[in-house]
């Protein structure tokens, strides 16, 4: 039976991915009770706002950027305590990075209910506009989402050189200002021709890609003018060599899984 549609609710508080940046990619859950709210808290820099004002022309629009964690909880609290549909738009998805666990449990300790409308996180933006897989077959099947110590400081076991030697698919958020430093670090532990490419403003109209190496890649930010909103994705999934070689097991004439029958003539993945 086809699963129905559920009611946006009243006195409750919905944490929506706003996606990257392309209001397009928001999801039809989030665009539906966006339309729905009667109080956007949002978050500035990321979200774009204009453009979702044509979901929502009469609803009160709330800009976070410059507000401290306990505004913005109270902006939430005087939504729900005036009986509003209240939402906290988020970049991305709320879930990476997204300052939301520090909300959430003011909610829970007032028993307000909440829930999460998931968006399409910046790193899915970033590698739909390389145009390229984040793990490939035989050459990256892990992806680590991660950032440098900026004014947070990172938890003991995740410095960034130990994550880096793992050679997995590495993306890093909220560190291109500080691209040179990184850069020195992941040269402890990687080759400085592994691909590396930075993303600036995925899925923005004024988007800008720089591709490189680990070695060349910072030069290229800086030409670029590159200093926020941006993320550096580092690995061989990245090279386009090894991406025309990558074949999965799934797709292959001879592998046998629920759906197919495979062919025990026919020859394997090179
Ligand atoms: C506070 S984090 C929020 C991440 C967000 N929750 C997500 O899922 O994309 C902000 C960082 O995300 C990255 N970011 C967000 N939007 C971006 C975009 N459109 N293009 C490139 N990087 C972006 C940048 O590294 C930025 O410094």
């Amino acid at each position: 039976m086809a699963r129905m549609i559920k009611k946006t609710e009243r006195g409750r508080v919905y944490f929506i991915g706003a996606g990257p940046g392309d209001p397009d990619l928001l999801t039809v859950r989030g665009a539906r009770i966006l339309g729905e709210a009667d109080r956007i808290v949002f978050a500035g820099s990321l979200v774009p706002e204009e453009a979702l004002h044509e979901l929502n022309d009469r609803g009160l629009w709330v800009d976070s950027a410059g507000l401290t964690r306990e505004q913005i909880v109270n902006h939430l609290l005087e939504g729900v305590e005036k009986n509003e549909i209240v939402v906290r738009l988020a970049s991305g998805d709320p879930s990476i990075f997204g300052a939301m666990a520090e909300m959430t449990t003011e909610l829970d300790a007032r028993k307000i209910p909440w829930e999460v409308v998931p968006g399409v996180s910046s790193v899915f933006a970033a590698a739909a506009a390389l145009r390229m897989e984040l793990t490939l077959p035989e050459v990256s099947q892990t992806v680590i989402l991660t950032r440098t110590a900026g004014r947070t400081p990172m938890p003991p076991g995740e410095e960034i050189e130990g994550l880096a030697a793992h050679g997995a698919t590495l993306v890093i958020f909220l560190s291109i200002d500080r691209i040179e430093e990184l850069v020195a670090q992941l040269l402890t532990v990687r080759d400085p021709l592994t691909p590396a490419a930075v993303v600036a403003r995925a899925s923005w109209d004024n988007e800008v890609i720089c591709r490189g190496t680990l070695s060349s890649i910072a030069g290229e930010v800086r030409k670029a003018r590159i200093m926020r909103q941006a993320l550096l994705i580092l690995g061989e999934a990245l090279d386009p060599e090894l991406r025309k070689k990558a074949r999965s097991r799934l797709y292959a004439a001879d592998f046998t899984h629920g759906f197919r029958e495979g062919s025990s003539s026919a020859s394997s993945p090179p």
